[in-house]
């Protein structure tokens, strides 16, 4: 019911909070929410808006596509990263590393696929949604956390700097026994024989929303980088372009435009301290909208389960990352 009044009677406000002298990261943003975010930014003032995307040709399109409607050329810069490569995500966060500053991230891209493929040895959608965001977002974490620690230039503030992570309300929408079942779920997610793809979306959101809980109970916010998870609601996009007409039905009926979910995505990184671990929908914070197993002691478990597995997954892809977490 409350999805339903969502879609259908709430508007996120229009965002209107300046991004002046900022640097902000939008991955995903050559389409869809993430275009319609970066677009925004670059409206409120943003210096420099990298627009994180693995198809070039497309982030050069919507580069110009945003400089024509928002009369700032030479803010946008378009930089590869495709998240289903564990070395494109490494060369790509180091290369953000290297930044005079980092204000804000929007991990946004994703895919949503009912075909079975493997990249790095895990089912593709679950190296894309979880594995390779979460690493991009602990790779990018300290360069975020020195910029909130440097004064602002021309003023005596210091950033307070965020790392969203775009998921969805679907994290409600699917089961997850696997966590008890192994200690190594997102293995057995990548078994052929067994993988339920018609679910397999939904199911990368729910794993992301767990591990983006997790990582801001490591991160704990105060003076340090705000983490939180948005969920623009259903909306007009790409995404799901290989879907049965059950989705293509309801968007028809229920979806909103893509630059009314994006607003959601520009309020995440605009959130005060209390928005530090917190679920977002319709531009405020709401945690009573996260799913009920994720609020629950099972959840919290299964949050356990996952940080272990996923810590395993990323020391052999970048040896100490996991140490660098725990020194943030
Ligand atoms: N649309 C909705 O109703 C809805 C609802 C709730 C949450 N969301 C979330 O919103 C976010 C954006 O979705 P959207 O609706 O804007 O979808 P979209 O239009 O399909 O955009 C997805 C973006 O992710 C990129 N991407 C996919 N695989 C990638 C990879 N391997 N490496 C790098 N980038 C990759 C896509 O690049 P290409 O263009 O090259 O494919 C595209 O830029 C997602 O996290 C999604 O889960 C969407």
């Amino acid at each position: 019911m409350g999805f339903l009044y969502s879609q259908l009677f709430v508007r996120p406000p229009y965002p209107t909070r300046s991004f002046d002298g900022e640097t902000v990261l939008v991955t995903g943003a050559n389409v869809g929410l993430g275009l319609e975010a970066a677009r925004h930014i670059v409206r409120l003032g943003a210096a420099k808006v990298i627009l994180g995307v693995r198809n070039v040709a497309a982030g050069e399109a919507a580069k110009e596509e945003i400089e024509k409607s928002t009369g700032r050329p030479d803010i946008c810069e378009v930089w590869e990263v495709d998240l289903a490569s564990h070395s494109s995500t490494l060369n790509f966060g180091d290369r953000i590393s290297q930044l005079p500053r980092l204000d804000a991230a929007i991990l946004n891209a994703a895919l949503a696929t009912p075909t079975f493929q493997l990249a790095e040895g895990y089912e593709r959608t679950i190296t894309v949604n979880v594995i390779n965001t979460l690493l991009l977002g602990l790779l990018i974490l300290p360069r975020l956390k020195a910029t909130g620690l440097e004064k602002t230039p021309g003023s005596s503030a210091h950033s307070q700097p965020r790392l969203s992570f775009v998921v969805s309300e679907v994290h409600g929408w699917v089961a997850f026994p696997e966590w008890e079942m192994t200690a190594t779920p997102m293995r057995e997610l990548s078994d052929p024989t067994r993988a339920k793809m018609a679910e397999r979306y939904e199911l990368s959101k729910l794993l992301e929303v767990l591990l983006v809980q997790e990582l801001a109970g490591h991160v704990r916010g105060s003076t340090d980088v705000i983490v939180n998870m948005l969920n623009p609601g259903l909306c007009h996009s790409a995404l799901a372009r290989d879907s049965g007409w059950q989705l293509r039905a309801m968007k028809l009926v229920l979806a909103r435009s893509t630059e009314v979910g994006s607003r959601t995505l520009v309020a995440g990184i605009t959130t005060g301290l209390e928005g530090h671990g917190t679920y977002m929908t319709d531009g405020i914070v709401s945690n009573n909208s996260l799913s009920p197993f994720v609020r629950s002691g099972q959840g919290q478990q299964a949050r356990e389960v996952l940080w272990k597995e996923l810590s395993m997954i990323l020391e052999k892809t970048r040896p100490g990352i996991m140490q660098s977490v725990s020194n943030l």
